[in-house]
């Protein structure tokens, strides 16, 4: 699955932009300011319905317009079979409208466009990861439950609409035993399925991980992550529900359960983000990401696509060329921004061409392919 051509409309400085012949590798390099983090961004949205950052997609519009549109063509091939292509687009509109069509059909969930073009993104906010508050953690940690694990969304829908409804019981305090009681055993059961797909997700993801760390940053020896499920372990979901009860009713919410989980990074012992540098971080988050991407294609679903936004910032040559050979030997598509137009030919492995695009002030050129040096 990768994505072959690609249509901007109206997405910050990018008025109209239409990208045709993408490759593996398409690298987006220009001045501060140019448009290069926006071209990402637009692509997260076709693939997400939703910009990087929280869900406010007002900022995404073009100053000045009514709504931003992004269309996508993805074409998969199976070796020796046809090419077939798929048509994805996604508006977003300043008044709140989202429209999704797949194929040509409008579809009512994102969830429903998201399978089509899994992405992993590499930028500034990713220090979240390590620096954040757990929802970052979470959300991570659903992105691979989601796209390994099918029956991990209905669960999770279910969750969300059971304690949401708990903690409305809980905070007005004036519900019977009995009603509070149907919503706490549903709770329990779909909590439950959620921890078991988390715990066993991430059973798998760890090896990957490490042996990511190995080769990313072999000096960072004593690292570790731990998965805490977000109540007492070995505890049945539905007896650490019942045990906190009372303290639910006190404070009006649901305080365990795995909208409390998290992941712990910690290196010897201590937490990672205390510790280590920040090019160590990005090489952590780097590793993390990398994870998920090679578990995926391990478990047969396909490969994700990589938003690697200022490649070089936090790392030096030997590092940059390290987590650029990771990405190169996964066989995943890549859309990667830099300043310079060497920054990233310099570091990618010459086995590989390298299309590259030309930003400046909201316009695109493609400028052909860059054989590193
Ligand atoms: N809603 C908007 N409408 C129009 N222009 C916008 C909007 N939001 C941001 N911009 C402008 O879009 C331009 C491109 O921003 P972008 O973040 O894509 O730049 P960049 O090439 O990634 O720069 P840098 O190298 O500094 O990261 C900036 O000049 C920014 O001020
Ligand atoms: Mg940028």
């Amino acid at each position: 699955m990768e994505l072959s051509q690609l249509q901007i409309n109206n997405v910050r400085n990018l008025q109209q932009v239409k990208l045709q012949g993408l490759q593996k590798v398409n690298v987006f390099y220009g001045p501060n300011g140019a448009g290069k983090t926006s071209i990402l961004e637009a692509i997260h949205l076709l693939g997400m319905a939703r910009s990087f950052r929280g869900s406010s997609v007002k900022p995404l519009i073009t100053h000045g317009c009514d709504d931003c549109t992004v269309f996508g063509s993805i074409s998969a091939s199976s070796p020796g079979g046809p090419t077939s292509r798929l048509a994805l687009g996604v508006q977003r509109s300043a008044s709140g409208e989202v429209q999704i069509k797949v194929a040509g059909k409008a579809v009512r969930t994102a969830a429903q466009l998201v399978e089509h073009l899994p992405l992993q993104t590499i930028n500034a906010d990713s220090f979240d990861l390590l620096t954040g508050a757990p929802q970052a953690r979470r959300r991570y940690l659903d992105w691979g439950v989601f796209h390994v694990e099918h029956r991990f969304y209905s669960q999770w829908q279910r969750f969300q609409r059971c304690i949401k409804q708990r903690n409305n019981l809980l905070r007005h305090g004036k519900m019977s035993d009995t009603e509070l009681a149907v919503w706490t055993r549903d709770l329990a059961v779909s909590g439950t399925a959620i921890g078991e797909y988390r715990q066993a997700y991430f059973a798998e993801l760890k090896p990957q991980f490490l042996d990511i760390i190995e080769t990313l940053a072999p000096e960072l020896k004593g690292l570790d992550l731990r998965y805490r499920q977000g109540w007492e372990k070995n505890t049945p979901y539905e007896d650490a529900l019942a045990i906190s009860l009372g303290v639910d009713r006190e404070r009006g919410y649901t305080h365990v359960g795995p909208q409390r989980a998290d992941i712990k990074v910690t290196i010897d012992a201590r937490p990672a983000a205390e510790v280590l540098s920040r090019g160590q971080q990005k090489l952590v988050v780097c590793a993390m990401k990398l994870a998920q991407g090679q578990l995926m294609s391990a478990r047969g679903k396909g490969r994700c696509t990589y938003l690697v936004d200022d490649l070089r910032s936090e790392l030096d040559e030997h590092h940059s060329k390290l987590v650029c050979g990771l990405l190169s030997t996964m066989q995943v598509q890549v859309f990667v921004t830099s300043i310079a137009r060497d920054d990233v030919c310099s570091v990618w492995p010459k086995s590989d061409g390298l299309e590259v695009f030309h930003v400046e002030h909201g316009q695109v050129k493609p400028e052909g392919n860059c054989p590193s040096p």
